[in-house]
């Protein structure tokens, strides 16, 4: 593990109520486009934050796998998941480069603040290849490198919307969009096909 991975020491600081004035969940929601019946993959999924609205967006014909490396974030899916009536989400262990998803099994594969966090980008894209459909969507939010913590990851360890664009095209993608989310974060949507 690099020293840029998120600790689950640190994890009330994804639920922390400050986080939804500077991370809007809907303004994420209403970019990602998503439609009732979308199969979607929340890669690093954390505490849910982005999760289980998803998993509320897509409808009962939808689903959503929370794929996490850290047993102790997907147990803090768990806790949300009865209460919250939700039952279109399937927490899985697995690293961003190795799922455990089946091929072809998404429409959508989000990963939100982890790909600054990862070591081999290139094995990362090679999953989220495999696990899309075709045509399929990915979604890359991370922060901002022109904007000053907290909060977030230290300067030197963020990467900029460019880099990821550059990475996605690279990989055969097609970028659709590059927009900020609150003042921090900014999303990458690319189209796996045309
Ligand atoms: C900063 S948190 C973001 C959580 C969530 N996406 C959000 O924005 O609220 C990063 C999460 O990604 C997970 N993670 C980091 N690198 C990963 C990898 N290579 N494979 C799977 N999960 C990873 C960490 O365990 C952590 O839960």
């Amino acid at each position: 593990m690099n020293e840029r991975r998120f600790s689950p020491s640190q994890a009330h600081k994804l639920d922390a109520p400050e986080r939804r004035t500077w991370l809007p969940v809907a303004d994420v929601l209403s970019i990602l486009d998503l439609h009732s019946g979308y199969i979607a993959a929340d890669v690093g999924a954390g505490t849910g934050y982005f999760a289980l609205p998803i998993a509320k967006a897509v409808g009962e014909t939808g689903r959503v796998f929370a794929v996490d490396a850290e047993p102790e974030m997907l147990a803090r899916i768990h806790s949300k998941l009865a209460a919250s009536g939700i039952e279109n989400l399937e927490c899985i262990a697995g690293e961003a480069s190795a799922t455990e998803l089946s091929d072809a099994c998404c429409d959508l594969v989000f990963l939100a603040n982890v790909w600054h966090e990862v070591d081999d980008s290139s094995a990362v894209l090679a999953e989220m290849h495999r696990i899309l459909k075709d045509p399929g969507k990915v979604a890359i939010l991370d922060w901002r490198t022109d904007v000053e913590q907290p909060p977030g990851p230290p300067i030197e360890h963020r990467i900029t919307q460019d880099n990821v664009a550059h990475a996605l095209v690279s990989a055969g993608y097609t970028v659709r969009s590059i927009s900020y989310v609150g003042p921090f974060s900014y999303i990458v949507v690319a189209d796996s096909a045309d």
